[in-house]
């Protein structure tokens, strides 16, 4: 299929990089393409960022039938602009589109609309470390239609931002907060999919967490209430002794890749590392007995999060000693120097952008 590409007439100019935050400036451009039952994907286009003309009655806005992906783009220290693992992004998204009912995209079409769209976007690329330019690829249900079922047309859009670095003052461990009354997921329902309505039920927890100062939630199951599955946008790993441990996915956990760096990672340096159940009651008797060296969350965003302290009803426990914990820092230093081409990148996970 051939992009069209209609170019904006605007002439913007990007923000300082100290200025950036996260999600709210958005480039010239975006790429679009739209699906029926006839004609399939089709339509590609690359066209000014603009508004949608999409009808209210469109069942996105009623039923949530929409999923989307986050990744970043990186301009290394010698200018070239590469992706992180890209392609595990569209697979997922494809893992994620058949169990919201929705059609699958070609992958290497979509990377190849992808770099075509950062290409023509690259002055929207920040260049100091830490700062990226985050890539947003949708999908939506667009049937003007109210009865309940599965769409048949839809519209694909990837949108880009230019995001600043998000450890500005180093990384500093955050508070999390155990979610005793509310659940994120239960097995056989969407929270493996990363799709739309799974972040608007994480809203409530994660406001009454903010009240009580916390920066994000830990997710328990939804059937025992005990075991720990992920954290705000975020996998999850403790450092047990020298066992570092990550909740095993069970279909209620996004599969971060993240997560699968990390586990690549510390298999490669040789630490024990186990995907398997972990129980909140654990984690407090390990802090009980000092084998809980470390706790950090894994994610595009952050990459790496340190925890500092951990609520659980009543119950507070802090981890370390208010710095970030050296394995924490060590898979923080070995992803973005890949990243940001600083190091070889000896797993094969950069894309770069020719
Ligand atoms: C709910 C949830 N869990 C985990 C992650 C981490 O996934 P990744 O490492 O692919 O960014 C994310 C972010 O995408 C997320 O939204």
């Amino acid at each position: 299929m051939e992009i069209k590409v209609t170019q904006a007439k605007t002439n913007r100019t990007r923000p300082k990089d100290s200025d950036l935050g996260f999600g709210q400036v958005f480039t010239d451009h975006m790429f679009v393409m739209d699906y029926s039952g006839e004609k399939g994907w089709h339509d590609p286009q690359i066209v000014p960022y603009a508004n949608f003309s999409i009808p209210p009655s469109a069942m996105v806005f009623h039923y949530g039938q929409a999923i989307f992906e986050g990744l970043k783009a990186y301009k290394t220290t010698d200018h070239k602009i590469c992706l992180f693992r890209p392609r595990d992004n569209f697979k997922r998204m494809n893992r994620s589109a058949k169990g919201m009912c929705i059609p699958q995209i070609d992958i290497d079409f979509v990377m190849d609309a992808l770099k075509q769209l950062i290409r023509l976007e690259e002055k929207w690329i920040p260049e100091t470390l830490g700062t990226s330019l985050y890539i947003r690829p949708t999908i939506i249900a667009t049937d003007p239609f109210l009865g309940v079922r599965a769409s048949i047309t839809y519209k694909f859009f990837i949108i880009l931002s230019s995001v600043g670095a998000y450890y500005a003052e180093g990384l500093n461990p955050v508070k999390i907060w155990v979610s005793k009354d509310h659940v994120r997921a239960a097995k056989g329902g969407v929270g493996e999919f990363k799709t739309a309505g799974n972040y608007a039920a994480s809203l409530i927890a994660s406001e009454k967490a903010k009240k009580d100062g916390y920066a994000q939630v830990l997710w328990l199951d939804a059937i025992e209430r005990k075991y720990i599955e992920e954290v705000g946008a975020m996998n999850i790993f403790f450092l047990i002794g020298d066992e570092l441990v990550t909740p095993n996915l069970t279909g209620t956990i996004l599969p971060g890749i993240t997560r699968y760096s990390v586990i690549s990672l510390a298999k490669k340096w040789g630490m024990a590392i186990s995907e398997r159940k972990l129980s909140i009651e654990e984690v407090f008797t390990a802090h009980e007995n000092n084998t809980l060296k470390e706790v950090f969350g894994s994610g595009t965003a952050a990459v790496i999060s340190p925890v500092g302290e951990i609520r659980y009803g009543d119950k507070v426990i802090s981890i370390g000693d208010g710095t970030p914990g050296e394995t924490a820092m060590k898979f923080y230093t070995a992803l973005t120097d890949i990243q940001y081409g600083k190091a070889e990148d000896s797993e094969h996970w950069i894309e770069a952008i020719e």
